[in-house]
């Protein structure tokens, strides 16, 4: 068992904190603005939760890959109350949550399945799928594109990459998001045994498939994973499982909250929409603006292992310090008009900030992208005529962020 960082469940404020302590009243509708107003003259400001969170790009980029910041282990179940259980070891074995070398053994194996070029083979399976899910409501000339598009598309994908029987995909996605309600954080108390049940339903789905690999390996992805973790012969069984499981997870809720409001931003920017549609040249460009203006993972936890000085305010050793890449990817320091939504705005780098960084990176980066680029083109070829009739409301500012509906129309 890996140690816990987390080192008071309740992350009190200390009282030699000097840092302006902000409440979700104070974020209200507009976090972005709130960002900007403390992003000038603070490079942190504490929570009322408990947290600090860091909000320029420059600090973010440093510390992400600072070794005296760590991934929170089991610190997040425990505050939930949530001390054993199949949820638990999601935590407790899973990479996201691990640290140094246990954290780069349950990572190294996915290094070859996910190689840029084993998920470009991919793109028209997925540009497909994508098609597939617009032809099932297009004669409707209306949609609700939540529920019936973007949520569906990840769980889809990746269930065809895991090989699970197309009969199973409906009732694995609803298990995927209540559990992915619990990761998120985001689970009332009375949904956990929803959750738990959910997670020993996908367990038991991925236990069976690594069995069937294992028996019989067909050059698929689930066996190119086992063929790397046996070799390597660094990971427990109950390991290889939760691997799976975190990317199940990782890639399912991330990437619908964004499949949403790229269209959404788009719509809202008609003549960008109009560009894109006339040039899908463009599409890489529009994904990668829309997942920087109203990204839909905003931000990453970490907890630091002694004070941590940024820029001349301390965030003490335990403390949830939370990089705020939702704040950085608006910081005036690194864009030029940030608030702006340009799809002709130059990259400022090559990674992408919203995947995070140092060893923790995002995984599936290049399968969502592939995810997001493919999902727009099938959307912007078969209905340039789209209309936005409602927006949704995107919510949160740390964490996967949360939407409601979007509700879409057109001429057929
Ligand atoms: C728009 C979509 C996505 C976004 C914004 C996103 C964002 C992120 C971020 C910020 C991290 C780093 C977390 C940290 O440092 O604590 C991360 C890690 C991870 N992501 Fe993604 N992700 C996306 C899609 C995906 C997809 C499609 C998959 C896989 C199918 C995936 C699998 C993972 C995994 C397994 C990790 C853990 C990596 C580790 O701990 O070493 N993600 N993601």
């Amino acid at each position: 068992m890996q140690p816990d960082p987390v080192q008071s469940p309740a992350f009190p404020i200390s009282a030699h904190c000097d840092l302006p302590v902000l409440t979700d009243e104070q974020f209200g509708d507009d976090p972005h603005a709130t960002f900007r107003r403390y992003r000038a003259d603070y490079p942190v400001v504490a929570h009322q939760a408990g947290n600090c969170l860091v909000l320029r790009q420059a600090d973010i980029d440093r510390l992400s890959k600072d070794p005296r910041l760590l991934a929170s282990g089991t610190g997040f179940p425990k505050m939930l109350g949530v001390t054993d259980g199949s949820l638990f070891d999601a935590f407790e074995y899973g990479m996201l949550t691990a640290n140094g070398d246990v954290h780069r053994r349950r990572r190294a194996p996915f290094s070859r399945t996910f190689a840029a070029r084993a998920m470009a083979e991919l793109r028209p399976v997925i540009r497909r799928t994508a098609e597939r899910l617009i032809e099932e409501w297009y004669a409707a000339g209306h949609v609700e594109f939540v529920e019936h598009f973007a949520a569906r598309l990840p769980a889809v994908v990746i269930s065809d990459l895991l090989g699970l029987p197309q009969r199973d995909i409906p009732a694995f996605t609803r298990h995927v998001y209540d559990v992915t309600r619990f990761i998120n954080l985001s689970v009332l108390p009375e949904e956990i045994p929803v959750a738990e049940n959910a997670m020993r339903h996908l367990l038991g789905y991925v236990e069976v498939l690594l069995d069937d690999r294992r028996r019989q390996p067909c050059g698929d992805f689930l066996s190119t994973f086992l063929a790397a973790a046996d070799e390597a012969g660094e990971l427990s069984p109950i390991e290889m499982l939760f691997q799976i499981i975190i990317l199940i997870i990782g890639g399912t809720d991330t990437t619908r909250v964004a499949a949403v409001m790229q269209v959404c931003l788009l719509l809202q920017h008609r003549e960008q929409w109009n560009e894109v549609c006339l040039d899908p040249a463009l599409i890489p460009a529009a994904v990668a603006e829309a997942l920087r203006y109203e990204p839909s993972v905003a931000s990453i936890g970490r907890v630091p292992t002694e004070d941590i000085d940024v820029d001349g305010f301390i965030v003490p050793a335990g403390r949830l310090c939370t990089l705020s890449t939702m704040s950085a990817m608006r910081d005036e320091r690194v864009y030029a008009t940030p608030d702006v939504f340009d799809i002709h705005r130059a990259a400022p780098t090559r990674l992408h900030p919203i995947f995070g960084a140092g060893a923790h990176r995002c995984i599936g980066e290049a399968l969502a992208r592939i995810e997001l680029e493919e999902s727009l083109g099938a959307l912007a070829a078969a209905i340039p005529q789209l209309q936005l009739e409602a927006a949704p409301t995107i919510r949160g500012y740390t964490g996967i962020r949360r939407i409601d509906r979007m509700h879409l129309s057109w001429i057929v």
